[in-house]
C-alpha cells in the first residue's frame, strides 16, 4: 500500500482515461499537488496527453472532469485550463487516512516492492589499528538506516562490514606494540591503545626512518604466517571487533558478516589471475595494472608484488556475487573514494560482470566539528564511543532542568542523546557535508533528532491523558463520520498519508534524509495543531485522539528507519 489518498485518485484517474481509450499511462507520475489550496489537493495536468490523445490540453481535461467522481472521498472536480483540480471530501479522508496507519501500526509505510530480491550493503568497514572516526560514523548512521529502509520495502539485506583488517599499517602496529605496547591496556582499550600506538609510530619515525623498514619486514613476516605476528593481528582484530560491537549495540547496528579485507588473502590470487587470463593486465612501471577509459589506470599489484586494497574490493565483489547473487550492492563510502570505485566498478565492467550495473557507491560528505575536520595521522580523532557518552551526559542534564521527575532517565538519555547524533548526520543530503555541533544537535526546538523525539513523546503523554480522563480507554479510538472535518486535521492526515511516498523516495535516492525531512514537518504541523487546539476536551476528543495515535505511530515507525528510538516520555 502507498498512499491511500493517491491511491484512491489515481485509480479514478485511471478509470477514467480508460473511458477515453487511454491504456497503461502512468498517472502517479503526472499527478500534482498543487501550489495553493484553491486548487485542490491534487491536480491532473493533461499536457502529456494531447500528443497520445492528439487534442487540445484543455479539452482533455474538460472531458476527464466530466468522468472523475465524485465519490465518497473526491467531493468534487474542477477544471482549471488543462489542469483537472481534484478536490478530497476532508472527513472521509482523514477517517481512511487514520484508520490505515492505526489497522496497520508498525507495518504502514512498509511494502513487498522487494520481495524477492536483495540488498548488500557494505557500510561502517572503519580500520582496525586505526581508529573509527566519524567519517565511519557517518556510513555507519547512513548504511544502518539504508539497510532498515530496503528491508521495510520487502528486500532481503545482507550487511556486510568490510573492515580493514590487513595492510602495512599491521607492520607497523606489531612494531610498535613490539617497543611501547602496554599489554593490560591493550585488553582493557584496545583502540585506543593501537591508535596510541599507530600515532607514536608515526611521530618516531620521522626522527628513525629505519623504522619503517621494520615495519615492512613485519608485515612480510605476516603476509607469509609468521607465527608470532599472526597471533599479534588476531589479537588485535579480536580485541577491536569487541569493542566496536560494543558501540554497533549502542546504535542497534548488527552486521551478516564481517568478511574484511583479510579474507581475501586467496581469493585475491585468483582474481589476479583472472585478470591474466582475460588478457586485461598491463605492467607499469613494475607494477600491474588495468586501463580504464576517461580515468586513471586501477593499480593492481605494486612492484614488490603486494596487493592492494583495489585488488581486494574485485576479489570481495565477485565473492559477494556468487554468494548472494545480489540485485544491488551499496558501497557506503566517504566521498573521497570516489574514484577508487569507478575504477573498481570499470575494471569488473572489462572482466564482463553485467553484475557490475548493480554496484553503487552511496558517497557522502565530511563531517567538521565546528572547524576541525578529522585525520587519524596526528591523532585528532574523536572517539565513538566518547561522541556518544557527551552526547547522553548533556542530554541527562537537559532532562535533568527540564523534568526532573522522569522516570528511567538514564535509558531516555540513552535513546535522546545516540538519536541526536543520528539525526544530526540524517537531517540533510548524505553528500553534504556535516557540520557537528553540541548546540544544534542537542536544540529540543531545532530541526534535530530530540525535537522529533519530544513530539512523540508529547503525542504518547495526550494519549496517556486521554485514558486516565477515560476519554479513548485503553486507547479505544473511534473516528466516526463527521468526526474529522476540519481543515487542520485534514492537513495532518494528508501528512500522514505522505509517509509511504517518503519512505519509497528514501529508497530510490538512497536518502535517509527524505524521511528525516518528512518527520521534522510532519512535527512541525503536529505541534501546531497541538497548539491551536484542545485535544482530551475537545467534542469530537475521540476523533482527535486517534489522529494523534496515528501520528505518533507514524513518527515512530520513520525514526525507526532512521536507526532511532522512539521516547514514551522524556
Ligand atoms: N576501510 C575503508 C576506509 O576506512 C572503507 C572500506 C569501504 N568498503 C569497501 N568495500 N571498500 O576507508
Amino acid at each position: 500500500m502507498a498512499n491511500v489518498l493517491l491511491d484512491h485518485v489515481a485509480a479514478k484517474v485511471e478509470e477514467a482515461l480508460a473511458a477515453l481509450g487511454v491504456q497503461g499511462f502512468d498517472v502517479r507520475e503526472v499527478i500534482e499537488i498543487p501550489p495553493g489550496r484553491e486548487l485542490g489537493d491534487y491536480a491532473f495536468p493533461c499536457f502529456q496527453l494531447a500528443r497520445v490523445l492528439r487534442k487540445a490540453p484543455d479539452r482533455i481535461a474538460e472531458e476527464l472532469g466530466q468522468r472523475i467522481g465524485p465519490t465518497e472521498l473526491i467531493e468534487r472536480v474542477e477544471v482549471v485550463k488543462a489542469y483537472v483540480n481534484i478536490f478530497l471530501n476532508r472527513d472521509e479522508s482523514s477517517r481512511r487516512v487514520v484508520e490505515a496507519v492505526l489497522a496497520r501500526g508498525d507495518d504502514y509505510g512498509k511494502s513487498d516492492v522487494g520481495n524477492g530480491k536483495t540488498v548488500v550493503l557494505d557500510f561502517s568497514s572503519p580500520n582496525i589499528a586505526k581508529p573509527f572516526h566519524v567519517g565511519h560514523l557517518r556510513s555507519t548512521i547512513i548504511g544502518h538506516s539504508l539497510a532498515r529502509i530496503f528491508e521495510s520495502l520487502g528486500f532481503k539485506t545482507v550487511r556486510i562490514n568490510h573492515l580493514g583488517d590487513w595492510g602495512t599499517q599491521f607492520g607497523k602496529l606489531i612494531v610498535a606494540y613490539r617497543r611501547w605496547g602496554d599489554r593490560a591496556r591493550l585488553e582493557a582499550e584496545p583502540i585506543r591503545e593501537l591508535l596510541d600506538l599507530y600515532v607514536r609510530f608515526h611521530q618516531e619515525a620521522e626522527n628513525d626512518p629505519s623504522l619503517e623498514d621494520e615495519a615492512r619486514a613485519a608485515f612480510k613476516a605476516l603476509e607469509d604466517g609468521g607465527v608470532e605476528e599472526t597471533r599479534l593481528w588476531q589479537e588485535f582484530r579480536d580485541l577491536s571487533l569487541e569493542e566496536f560491537e560494543r558501540t554497533y549495540r549502542r546504535l542497534g547496528v548488527h552486521f551478516d558478516s564481517y568478511l574484511g579485507e583479510s579474507a581475501y588473502n586467496e581469493a585475491i590470487e585468483r582474481t589476479v589471475a583472472e585478470l591474466e587470463a582475460k588478457g586485461l593486465l598491463k605492467e607499469s612501471e613494475g607494477a600491474l595494472v588495468v586501463e580504464l577509459e576517461g580515468m586513471p589506470p586501477c593499480l593492481i599489484k605494486k612492484k614488490d608484488g603486494a596487493t592492494l586494497y583495489a585488488t581486494r574490493d574485485l576479489a570481495a565483489a565477485v565473492h559477494r556475487y556468487e554468494t548472494y547473487r545480489f540485485d544491488h550492492m551499496f558501497y557506503v563510502v566517504g566521498a573521497p573514494q570516489q574514484l577508487h570505485f569507478a575504477q573498481v566498478f570499470g575494471v569488473l565492467k572489462r572482466m564482463g560482470y553485467p553484475w557490475v550495473e548493480a554496484c553503487e557507491h552511496i558517497a557522502f560528505g565530511h563531517v567538521r566539528f565546528g572547524d576541525e575536520a578529522f585525520s587519524t595521522r596526528k591523532g585528532n580523532v574523536i572517539f565513538l564511543e566518547e561522541l556518544l557518552d557527551q552526547a547522553v551526559a548533556r542530554v541527562r542534564a537537559i532532562i535533568e532542568e527540564r523534568n526532573p521527575e522522569l522516570e528511567e532517565k538514564d535509558r531516555v538519555a540513552e535513546a535522546v542523546g545516540v538519536g541526536a547524533v543520528i539525526f544530526n548526520d540524517l537531517a540533510h543530503n548524505r553528500i553534504k557535508d556535516v557540520v557537528f555541533d553540541w548546540e544544534t544537535a542537542l536544540n529540543f526546538e531545532g530541526d534535530t533528532g530530540p525535537y522529533v523525539q519530544y513530539t512523540h513523546a508529547r503525542a504518547a503523554s495526550v494519549l496517556r491523558r486521554g485514558v486516565e480522563e477515560g476519554v479513548a480507554p485503553a486507547g479505544a479510538f473511534s473516528v466516526g463520520r463527521g468526526d474529522l472535518a476540519g481543515e487542520e486535521e485534514f492537513q495532518l492526515a494528508k501528512a500522514l498519508a505522505q509517509y509511504p511516498d517518503a519512505v519509497q523516495r528514501a529508497a530510490e535516492e538512497r536518502e535517509p534524509s527524505e524521511i528525516a525531512r518528512y518527520l521534522l514537518d510532519l512535527c512541525r504541523d503536529f505541534n501546531s495543531f497541538y497548539h491551536a487546539h484542545r485535544i482530551v476536551g475537545s467534542p469530537n476528543a475521540r476523533a482527535r485522539l486517534a489522529l494523534v495515535a496515528a501520528v505518533k505511530q507514524v513518527i515512530k515507525n520513520g525514526l525507526y528507519l532512521l536507526g532511532i528510538e522512539a521516547p514514551e516520555a522524556m
